[in-house]
This record gives C-alpha cells, sequence and structure tokens, in this order.
C-alpha cells in the first residue's frame, strides 16, 4: 500500500514508525512532516488543505491518515472520501465531538453519557451573571479548538470571570463571535482510553496517563503534555467494563442513532471519582499526542491492516494486540520557556548518537536538519520513550537519556511514571 500520513509532530512520527513496519505498507509519504520523520517516510513541505488534496489527487494512495484535529474540523477526510480516497479519520461532522464542546455536551446529554453538568453562554454579561450567582470552584471552557489552552479551571467565581473577560472581551482566541461552556468541577484521577471504530464495529485500543502541566508535582499551566505512561495505571477490570458500558458503547450507538458517519479513533478523556465511576471531560476524535507514543511501543498487532479496515469499513475482521505485561513511559523534551515564550534554531548536538529499538525510540515533534546541526524549532521537541516491563525500568531509561542528550535549552519535568 501507498500510505499518506498528514501532520508533523512526534505523533506524527510514532504514526509513521507503526505503518512504515507494516508489510502492508510499499510506500509512505508524511505531508509535512519533520527531520526526524524523514529518515523513515518521504516528507514533501505541504501543509495547507487545497493543496494536500492536490498532492493525494496525484498519488493516488491507498491510505491517508490525518494526525492533527485542525484537519479534521476543517474537513480534509471528507473532501478526500468524496475522491474516493480511503482515510483514516473522520469527517467534520464526527470530528465536532472534539471540535465543538457544545456539541459534545448535547451528544452527551442526549445519549446519557455521564459528564459534567453544563451551560452555554453567547455573553460575557450572561456568564458573569451565572457566575455571581454560582459561586465556589467551577471550570470555564471554550467552545471551540484552542490547542489545549480553552479550558480554565478556576478556584472560585472570581477567577471565573477573569476567564470569561478573557474569551469575550480580550478575545483572546480572536473569533468575533464567542462561545463558552461553565460546567462544574470534576474531582478525581484522569485517564486517555482509546478506541479506533468504522462506525459499526470498534476495538479498543489502550490507555495511557498524561501529565498536563508543565511543572512537576502537577504544578504551573497546562501544556499539550509532558510525558505519558501506558497502560493508564489507574484502570482496573472494573472500570474498563464500566467506560465501555457509560462511555464507550453509548458513544457508538449515539453516532449511529444520529446518522454520523466516523472512521477513527475515539479518544476519550476521563475523569474517574473515589468511587470509580467515569465521566467524560473531552471527546478528542484523533490519536493523543504524547498518548500515542508510549502506547505505539506496546502495540503487538499490525497497526497498517487495522487503519486500512477502519477506512474501509472492514474493522469486523481486524484485531489489536498489545505485547502483555510490559509498560512505557514518554517523556518530552521541549524548549525552556514552553508553554510561554521560548528561543528557536536552538542545536541539539549528539541526538544522532541515541539508537532506536524495538523497546526505545526517541521520536521527534519540532525538528529539522541544517548545515549538518539537529535544531529544535518548536516547545515541544523530542519523545523519549521506553518499552519495559515495569514503570521503573522504562523511568530510569528515559531519565537516563533525558540527561546525556546534549542540548542546552532543555526542559523536561522529572516525576514522570514517578511513585508507580
Ligand atoms: P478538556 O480539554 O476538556 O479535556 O480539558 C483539559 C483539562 O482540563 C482536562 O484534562 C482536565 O484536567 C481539566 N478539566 C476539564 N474539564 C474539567 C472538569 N469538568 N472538572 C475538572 N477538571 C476539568
Ligand atoms: N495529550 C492530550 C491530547 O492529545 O489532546
Amino acid at each position: 500500500m501507498n500510505v499518506i500520513v498528514i501532520g508533523s509532530g512526534a505523533r506524527e512520527h510514532a504514526l509513521c514508525r507503526l505503518i512504515g513496519r507494516s508489510y502492508l505498507c510499499e510506500k509512505l509519504y508524511c505531508f509535512p512532516g519533520n527531520y526526524g520523520i524523514s529518515q523513515i517516510a518521504e516528507c514533501k513541505n505541504i501543509s495547507d488543505t487545497q493543496d494536500i488534496i492536490k498532492e493525494c489527487q496525484k498519488i493516488k494512495p491507498d491510505l491517508v491518515v490525518i494526525g492533527p484535529e485542525d484537519y479534521l474540523s476543517k474537513n480534509l477526510a471528507g473532501e478526500l472520501r468524496n475522491l474516493n480516497i480511503s482515510v483514516f479519520g473522520p469527517n467534520n461532522e464526527g470530528a465536532n465531538l472534539e471540535s465543538s464542546k457544545e456539541f459534545m455536551k448535547e451528544f452527551c446529554k442526549s445519549h446519557d453519557i455521564p459528564t459534567a453538568k453544563s451551560n452555554t453562554f453567547l455573553d460575557f454579561d450572561s456568564a458573569k451573571d451565572y457566575l455571581e450567582k454560582n459561586h465556589g470552584p467551577i471550570v470555564v471552557k471554550y467552545d471551540g479548538l484552542a490547542a489545549g489552552k480553552g479550558v480554565f479551571v478556576c478556584k472560585d467565581s472570581e477567577e471565573a470571570i477573569a476567564a470569561c473577560s478573557k474569551i469575550f472581551i480580550e478575545k483572546i482566541f480572536n473569533k468575533i463571535d464567542n462561545k463558552i461552556i461553565i460546567e462544574e468541577l470534576l474531582e478525581g484521577k484522569e485517564l486517555s482510553y482509546f478506541t479506533i471504530t468504522d462506525g459499526n464495529d470498534y476495538l479498543n485500543f489502550g490507555s495511557a496517563q498524561d501529565y498536563k502541566r508543565i511543572g512537576d508535582n502537577d504544578t504551573g499551566p497546562n501544556t499539550g503534555g509532558m510525558g505519558t505512561v501506558s497502560p493508564a495505571p489507574i484502570l482496573n477490570e472494573d472500570l474498563e467494563q464500566r467506560i465501555q458500558t457509560q462511555i464507550v458503547l453509548k458513544t457508538i450507538n449515539g453516532l449511529k442513532r444520529d446518522d454520523i458517519e466516523f472512521q477513527g479513533v475515539l479518544f476519550f478523556g476521563i475523569m474517574v471519582d473515589q468511587d470509580n465511576n467515569p465521566f467524560l471531560l473531552e471527546y478528542n476524535t484523533r490519536f493523543g499526542d504524547p498518548e500515542i507514543q508510549s502506547i505505539s511501543l506496546r502495540l503487538k498487532s499490525d497497526f497498517l491492516s487495522t487503519l486500512h479496515a477502519t477506512a474501509t469499513k472492514n474493522l469486523g475482521y481486524a484485531n489489536i494486540k498489545f505485547v502483555s505485561n510490559k509498560k512505557s513511559i514518554c517523556l518530552i523534551l521541549a524548549t525552556r520557556g514552553y508553554p510561554d515564550d521560548y528561543p528557536k534554531n536552538t542545536i541539539i548536538d549528539n541526538l544522532n548518537n541515541f539508537e532506536n529499538t524495538e523497546d526505545f525510540y526517541i521520536f521527534h515533534a519540532a525538528t529539522k536538519l541544517e548545515n549538518n546541526k539537529v535544531l529544535s524549532t518548536g516547545g515541544r521537541v523530542l519523545s523519549i520513550v521506553s518499552l519495559n516491563e515495569s514503570y521503573s525500568k522504562c523511568r530510569e531509561t528515559v531519565y537516563e537519556i533525558a540527561n546525556k542528550i546534549e542540548w542546552e535549552n532543555k526542559y523536561f519535568r522529572r516525576d514522570i511514571g514517578s511513585n508507580l
């Protein structure tokens, strides 16, 4: 098969590694990709949606796999399907589960999926009115895609009013018409859970725990994710059963009932309360970054055949297997300063000294090669992943390598997978 992966991060590097090693893969492209990806796929510097469509018409791939959510919400998958190209990733209607919090909330209400109680507001005054009558901790969410920056977990209504002001008055998301959701704050432990579906059949694709804050012990601002452990340590049999019946099955049946086609992955962000009850925090309609980096090393079955079966609605014939009794940890190396301002084009000296193996891999999120030097080009730059029989052994490996990488501007959390 000829396959095109769309995207340029460490998630897409992990997807390319899994696809490229499949016995079914003849030729692998990544648009636009990055330096790390270019070592295992042919990268083309194409990122505009219409340019991607034109290139796909030329290459006529057997499968296109879309990594990032913004392409899905712009209906890249739908446009490619209209050209009879098989795609892994939902049309914009299915992607709405992620790109509109209001849509997600309505969907949960209508299909009886447990989630925090919420209200929608279209202007600052009515949100402020509501918050003045409802004190205590509360969560304010911008309705649209915001690259992980649209959620404000507030300790009181004063903080929540300030968040509303940022969205409605300062217009930090650059939209003329803003919409927000205000919802109750849920307490508990979080996990990321994945299910691949062709709209009819579905297969579970594992779990992970994401460390979202920039600082050790979950301090400082939220980021895209500073590390993951997989499987999620809190996932036991009872919890998985509850997630399956109360969230996964109801979502798949809900999509069918609402006539929403969906060929791709559902990524459930879940809060688990102290009685082991799962509540859906959010849907994502693509693989998690950095979740997939850690999950990918545990996968034993052929990934490309699963993706292709999904895109062609043959998932009933596919299977997914993970290595038994092994854990994995992904540690993110970011440029110091992230998620605020940080320097670009800093030199990473010895990156090519580390050899990737079956149970160790360095995925690139933002690198380029210039004059024979590897340069950082973004905030989150590398994902170091280790697979081993215990979380603590994985920790030893990822931290050993993180310390050895010679890069003056590197920053990483010290507590990924600690206490496990
Ligand atoms: P979301 O993008 O909706 O997953 O939100 C990002 C992060 O905000 C989540 O991973 C949670 O840590 C936090 N969060 C979102 N909604 C809630 C909620 N209702 N209660 C507590 N924390 C939340
Ligand atoms: N790691 C969270 C996400 O991919 O949205």
